[in-house]
């Protein structure tokens, strides 16, 4: 794997362990009359970055790179921004994870094509089922938008 695809491959390893934790907040943090919905629907989210994370650790793992693995790593690597521990109307919580999963959806168009352009197939394949699950995520938050 050329250096600069395991460097794009920890970036967005990093966005996913900080949306891990952003995602826990806005969970905890969101309020509005559809509370209950986007509470909800923020675990199921959170849920399946974890799965997303692991994934890609281990990815890098299995082609001889190191992954990032530390919080402080994370932060120093990671393009998705933190918030503040306090609450949040839902609307601004909707707009918030909107913009996070379009960077990560970018990201893992970039990675593919990267990874095409070496036959890393098993990147390719990896970052087609994200792109699958980002496209989802963000039919269901622009619905919940209107
Ligand atoms: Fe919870």
């Amino acid at each position: 794997m050329k250096k600069e695809l395991a460097t794009a491959l920890n970036t967005y390893l990093a966005d996913l362990g900080v949306l891990y934790i952003k995602l826990h907040n806005l969970h905890w943090n969101v309020v509005g009359r559809d509370f209950k919905q986007v509470h909800e629907y923020l675990e199921t989210l959170y849920d399946g970055v974890s799965g997303v994370l692991d994934e890609v650790a281990e990815l890098l793992k299995m082609q001889g790179e190191q992954p990032l693995a530390s919080l402080k790593d994370y932060l120093a690597a990671a393009s998705v921004q933190e918030l503040p521990s306090a609450e949040l109307h839902s609307r601004e919580v909707l707009a918030i994870v909107h913009g996070d999963m379009t960077n990560l959806r970018d990201q893992a168009q970039k990675i593919r094509v990267a990874a095409d352009a070496e036959d890393g197939y098993a990147v390719v394949s990896m970052m087609e089922s994200h792109l699958a699950q980002y496209n989802k995520t963000l039919w269901f938050v622009e619905a919940m938008q209107k």
